[in-house]
């Protein structure tokens, strides 16, 4: 029993030895908001006889994330779906080690470096577009996707490998949902077993390895001159005793930043394509907006500034829809939370999803209306009851990057294009990995030019 002291928190008792899993198999989101709502902001279930605690309350997870960070490890859950793919890399590595790599990688992240990527995106952002025809239909999640794994690849590698971005794409597609799979499955096959998905996995995981520790080489070889990518940045990174990243670690840190960026920001950039679908007067709003600020011209970061309904629209499309949509810690250390005492061992969950619709801190919570943004509610929030991106030591390193290249498509799209959900099947939320539309969404593309 990993709760100290005599208070259990309340919580469903579900089907012995199952517990909570089949709803929470069956509809993760709904059953989390139906938990909260029935037992309150401290709750606890269980999934296959393991304990679970869910937190709703902002200042309960801002205790973890902040206050009281050091307490808590990434869960066993988190590491268990990617720990083959991203080895010891920023999102599941721990202690001094986490410490000393996100000192390292940081500089990379700083703003000046990152604006130095807005003519890359744009020009890619600008490229994928190039080819849409008023009329097309298009699966825009697919659209999404293809275009962030591109800025991806471009950022991170430069022009080094041009011709293998699509197979790297594949192959990392291939091997998330294949993670997530082994993750889900209730009996799981050891991975040396030659069935054909685990030949499949190894090979891909052999040839995207391979071909990081190329570039890697070829970069040593040759002085690492010459590159302005992020990869050159995390070569030429030196820790204060002028140590640097061994080529393992630069191994794992490109990956970590491959897989947890560009997902991300696909899924972020599809919602808001079906959010403005479904408000035209946002979406004209918005259009408004960039034919005023913008003048005909390609969006640059300094015109962001001057874009707050574009800001306001990606904070309120982060906010129903997050891509990261749960989070997950472990206590390493007794903790004290609300009027509960767990001991080390506890999985903690909290989700976005949940808190960000909890009508206490937004109005009509389940309304996508951009213009809650634009009187200062950010400000007036409390700590973490909006966490996108996490908060505390841990929060996303890719912040600044996600909302420039969101910014940036959303931009280059919008002024030229109007895009309208295809009539068909209901465009459903489907938590795996990140938050995404189960089928994609069909959309019709419509040019304004
Ligand atoms: C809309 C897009 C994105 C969202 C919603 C998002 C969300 C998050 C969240 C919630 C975390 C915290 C996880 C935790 O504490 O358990 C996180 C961490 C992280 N994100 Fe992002 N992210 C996005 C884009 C990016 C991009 C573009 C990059 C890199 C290019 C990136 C790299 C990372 C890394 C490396 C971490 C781990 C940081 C650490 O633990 O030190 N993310 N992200």
């Amino acid at each position: 029993m990993p709760i100290l002291g005599n208070r259990i928190p309340p919580g469903p008792k579900g089907l012995p030895i199952l517990g909570a899993a089949l709803d929470l198999r069956d509809d993760p989101l709904n059953s989390m908001r139906a938990m909260v709502r029935e037992y309150g902001d401290v709750v606890r279930f269980h999934v296959m006889n393991r304990e679970r605690i869910l937190l709703n309350h902002p200042a309960l997870i801002h205790q973890v994330l902040v206050i009281q960070h050091a307490k808590f490890h990434k869960s066993e859950l988190t590491r268990r779906i990617t720990v083959r793919i991203l080895g010891q890399g920023l999102l599941i590595s721990e202690g001094d080690f986490w410490r000393r790599q996100r000192r390292l990688v940081q500089p990379a992240f700083h703003r000046s470096r990152v604006n130095d990527y807005a003519s890359a995106m744009l020009e890619l952002a600008e490229a994928h577009v190039h080819g849409w025809r008023d009329g097309d239909e298009l699966n825009i999640a697919e659209e999404m996707m293809a275009l962030t794994l591109g800025i991806a690849v471009r950022t991170l590698f430069g022009s080094t490998l041009p011709g293998e971005a699509a197979d790297v794409g594949r192959a990392m597609t291939f091997l998330m949902r294949y993670s997530l799979r082994r993750q889900r499955a209730p009996l799981r096959i050891p991975q040396s077993w030659p069935t054909p998905k685990n030949r499949r996995a190894n090979r891909e995981l052999a040839f995207i390895d391979s071909l990081v520790y190329r570039i890697i080489s070829e970069r040593q070889a040759s002085g690492n001159g010459n590159h302005n990518d992020l990869l050159a940045l995390l070569m030429g990174a030196m820790d204060e005793d002028g140590s640097q990243m061994t080529r393992q670690q630069l191994h794992d840190e490109a990956m970590t930043l491959f897989i947890a960026g560009h997902e991300t920001t696909a899924q972020m950039l599809s919602w808001t394509w079906y959010a403005l679908s479904q408000h035209p007067a946002a979406e004209a709003r918005l259009y408004e907006e960039l034919r005023g600020a913008l003048d005909g011209n390609p969006p640059s970061p300094a015109d962001f500034a001057r874009l707050p309904y574009l800001q306001a629209v990606m904070n309120e499309v982060l906010r129903l829809y997050p891509p990261a949509y749960i989070m997950a810690r472990e206590t390493v250390e007794p903790c004290q939370l609300g009027a509960y005492e767990f001991a080390p061992g506890t999985t903690i969950l909290f989700s976005q999803w949940v808190t960000h619709r909890d009508r206490r801190f937004f109005d009509d919570p389940d309304e996508f209306r951009p213009e809650r943004w634009l009187d200062g509610l950010a400000d007036r929030l409390p700590p973490c009851a909006y966490f996108p991106f996490g908060a505390g030591p841990r929060r996303c390193i890719g912040q600044g990057f996600a909302l420039l290249e969101a910014a940036t498509v959303i931009a280059t799209v919008a002024r030229r294009f109007s895009l309208r959900l295809v009539p068909g099947d209901p465009v459903v939320p489907e938590p795996l990995v990140t938050l995404r539309p189960r089928n994609g969404i069909q959309m019709k593309i419509h040019s304004r030019e």
